[in-house]
């Protein structure tokens, strides 16, 4: 079976969640970057004033003291002290040397070293303070005794650790805010049709899914809500359809059982050598058996009548029916009965009716049927009504007699298998309950439907619709039944 699939609906561009995610991290990405932008020209501000002469000098100054009062100290340990931003190197004229954070540049120490073999004079401070890397003497007691300078930093030693820090930071902090803003609604709505998903797998059928939004998600939710629909339908139909085959077997084995009881019993009643039994009364067993064994022939000859139209099976022989020659077939099948019950079977053909296109076997055993109920329930000297008239676009048959009529509640039913109202039920040698349910069915086959008026006391009148070949009328095949009582 296959069936046109329904295309995906349209989402306007700034609904769909891609749009939102990607719009999300853009903000993100813009705010991160922003913010290591400010950052940085900070630091750099920050870093040129940190660099100035003035604090270099100021931290030769305290590097002086420090030797002064301990001529012993750990350069390393006084230079990581005094805290400087820059790679700060400090040369002493006995030959110690502290450079904790870069190398001293090949040629520098040297050149320093060299400068104490000659006292400091005023030009060698002079372009210690202008060269590139030494900057300021360490004086103890009035004594140039050392050189502090700086290696240079370069932009990536001086800014990177800490615009990565902050970056790294930014972007754990603002990916923790979209997946709180952006994700974390996402993910709790793709949670939750997880869950109506395994609640119906679980077979709670009623499950759904929350449709709340327009977005990827909603649509989602509202494609998995109206698959859920569809299985709830057809679990539905699936279970009504397995209730009504319990009760089908459950029917037909009872109905199968009434006639078999009965031959079982008169059979063993013939067989008992202890009771003699006068011929009368041996013929009167045999003639109740066989009619039992009849009975029960007609039965499951119906029932598979029935199975083989429900099923489509048996090809119809469709050709022009004369209408006239149909009832004359059914009247005559009748004769008999009606001339000892005095029941006049009267019928009327008007003109434009006089043929009809269909299987004349099917149609006369579809009326044959419908009479024998009409004749079955109409008191002696009552008449039937048989009719032929043009509908819109459709042949009308129908059959009606004065009989006792069928209640309301039981009008609905009587076109099922098996169904006999509680009267009937009463006459049970009658009738199986399934000749209404066999004319259902052959109508049905010709694309045509059968319904039911009835009065309680008045009558009742059975009414077969059948497509006219001119009209094109139910087309289709689809069966049309219905009941109605006034
Ligand atoms: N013309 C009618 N007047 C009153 N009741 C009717 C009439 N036709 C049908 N019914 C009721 O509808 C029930 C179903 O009819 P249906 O023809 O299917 O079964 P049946 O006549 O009982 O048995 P079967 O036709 O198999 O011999 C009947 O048992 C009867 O109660
Ligand atoms: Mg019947």
């Amino acid at each position: 079976m296959s069936r046109d699939l329904p295309h995906p609906p349209v989402i306007a561009w700034h609904r769909r969640l891609s749009a939102r995610v990607a719009l999300g991290y853009l903000a993100l990405i813009a705010g991160v970057l922003t913010v290591q932008a400010v950052v940085f020209l900070r630091l750099v501000e920050q870093g040129e004033s940190n660099n100035s002469p003035e604090l270099n000098q100021a931290m030769a100054a305290e590097f002086s003291r420090a030797l002064e009062s301990n001529p012993h100290l750990d350069l390393d340990q006084a230079l990581t002290r005094l805290d400087p931003s820059e790679a700060v190197f400090v040369i002493i004229k006995d030959g110690r040397v502290s450079s904790p954070r870069k190398p001293i540049p090949a040629g520098v120490l040297e050149s320093v070293m060299s400068s104490f073999e000659h006292p400091i004079t005023d030009a060698v401070l002079r372009a210690w303070v202008t060269s590139r890397y030494v900057g300021f003497p360490v004086v103890v007691r009035g004594e140039v005794v050392g050189a502090l300078g700086t290696v240079p930093l370069t932009t990536v030693e001086r800014y990177g650790p800490t615009v990565a820090g902050i970056g790294a930071a930014l972007l754990i902090a603002g990916a923790f805010v979209a997946s709180v803003l952006i994700v974390g609604p996402v993910r709790s709505r793709i949670q939750e049709l997880h869950g109506a998903a395994a609640r119906l797998g679980a077979g709670e059928l009623t499950a759904r899914a929350r449709e709340a939004g327009a977005d990827e998600v909603a649509e989602l939710a509202r494609a998995f809500n109206t698959m859920a629909d569809e299985l709830q339908r057809r679990a539905t139909a699936l279970h009504a359809s397995d209730r009504a085959r319990r009760q089908l077997i459950a029917d037909v084995s009872h109905e199968l059982m009434t006639p078999l009881t009965a031959i079982l019993g008169h059979l063993e009643t013939l067989s008992m050598t202890e009771v003699r039994l006068d011929d009368a009364k041996r013929l009167h067993q045999i003639a109740i058996t066989t009619r039992e064994a009849k009975r029960l022939e007609r039965l499951i000859g119906d029932l598979l009548e029935l199975a083989r139209l429900e099923a489509g099976g048996g090809e119809l022989a469709i050709q022009t029916v004369d209408t006239h020659d149909l009832f004359d077939q059914v009247v005559a099948h009748h004769e008999h009965e009606c001339r000892q019950r005095k029941v006049d079977l009267v019928h009327s053909i008007e003109s434009d009716a006089a043929t009809i296109t269909a299987d004349p076997f099917r149609l006369e055993q579809a009326i044959e049927n419908v009479t024998a109920n009409a004749l079955r329930h109409t008191p002696d000297g009552g008449t039937i009504r048989m009719r032929a008239e043009r509908g819109d676009g459709t042949i009308v048959l129908t059959v009606e007699d004065p009989g006792e009529g069928i209640a309301p509640e039981h009008l609905p039913h009587i076109f099922d298998r098996f169904y006999k109202t509680s009267s009937a039920k009463g006459m049970a040698s009658r009738g199986s309950g399934l000749g209404l349910s066999i004319v259902k069915a052959v109508v049905a086959r010709h694309g045509g439907r059968v319904s039911a008026t009835s009065t309680l006391g008045v009558g009742t009148t059975i009414r077969i619709e059948l497509p006219s070949p001119a009209s094109g009328r139910f087309a289709s095949g689809r069966p049309m039944y219905s009941a109605q009582t006034a």
